[in-house]
């Protein structure tokens, strides 16, 4: 999976500025490990200032240039002033993970759910990436390379979900965390487009089933074999793809298998 480093860059600094939303735990953190242990200077994206810190903390024991970021993804206000300080700081960005994400009823079935789920899950997984990517897309169009990856998921996929050779095809599911899922491959699709011909590429990743608090730590993946799915796209070069879903292909015999996903 790996993918040369894009050096380019419009300065004598060729540091890649990176931004990790929700980095504290989890696949971010990895994200942000991973980021850093290539030599990204990385912006970790926490909501808990306490969280973030440790997370800040422990990174930059192990050596690498973090500088923590408050950011909730949901606080239009927070998102704001988290992109000023970026500008001011920076002056553009060259990678921005929009990782941070919640899950909420995934044992439920569709005629048993709950509509509040579905809105609560919508505001977090799917309007927050177009609250975040829209603020900082301004300092993205500065990078000579700039990539936004969005997690998602391949339980957001319709095509695998309704496969029915597919190893998703048994599972119903509350429609709350697929569905802004789903979103967000179409969100990922429609920035594709509009971001065509400029530096700026648009990924959606699947991480795969990774043990995480979202899911109670049963996934049969590691958080930072799902970072790496993002950091692949992190660094695309520039004749790589734009408005994919890439990552694990869970259908596939070799379970370190990768590659595009049907939408
Ligand atoms: N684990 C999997 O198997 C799997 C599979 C496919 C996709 N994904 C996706 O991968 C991403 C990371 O998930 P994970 O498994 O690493 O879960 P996780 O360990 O629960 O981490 C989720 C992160 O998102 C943050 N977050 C939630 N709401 C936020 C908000 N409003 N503002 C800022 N940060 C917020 C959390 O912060 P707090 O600590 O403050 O809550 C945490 O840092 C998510 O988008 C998830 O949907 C995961």
């Amino acid at each position: 999976m790996s993918q040369s480093r894009n050096k380019q860059s419009t300065n004598d600094d060729d540091t890649r500025i990176a931004l990790v939303t929700g980095a504290n735990k989890g696949i971010g953190l990895e994200t942000a490990r991973l980021l850093g242990e290539e030599g990204a200077l990385v912006l970790l994206g926490a909501r808990d200032p306490e969280l973030g810190a440790t997370a800040e903390r422990d990174l930059r024991d192990e050596g690498w240039d973090v500088r923590l970021v408050s950011l909730d993804i949901t606080d239009p206000e927070s998102v704001k002033a988290a992109a000023a300080r970026v500008e001011t700081e920076f002056g553009r960005l060259d990678v921005l993970v929009n990782n941070a994400g919640a899950a909420l009823g995934l044992g439920a079935t569709p005629s048993t759910s709950d509509p509040d789920q579905l809105r609560t899950l919508l505001d977090v997984n799917t309007v927050s990436v177009v609250r975040v990517i829209n603020a900082f897309l301004p300092l993205l169009r500065r990078s000579p390379a700039g990539r936004v990856v969005n997690v998602s998921s391949e339980i957001g996929s319709i095509g695998s979900m309704t496969d029915p050779e597919g190893p998703f095809f048994g599972m119903s599911g509350s429609p709350a965390y697929p569905v802004s899922k789903a979103a967000v491959n179409m969100l990922t699709a429609l920035y594709a487009k509009e971001l065509a011909g400029t530096s700026v590429k648009v990924n959606a990743a699947n991480p795969g089933f990774c043990a995480t608090d979202l899911n109670g730590h049963s996934g049969s993946r590691s958080a930072r074999q799902g970072a790496q799915v993002s950091l692949y796209l992190a660094n695309l070069p520039d004749d790589g793809p734009s408005g994919v879903l890439w990552g694990h292909l869970a259908s596939a015999d070799d379970p370190e298998s990768y590659g595009v996903l049907p939408w």
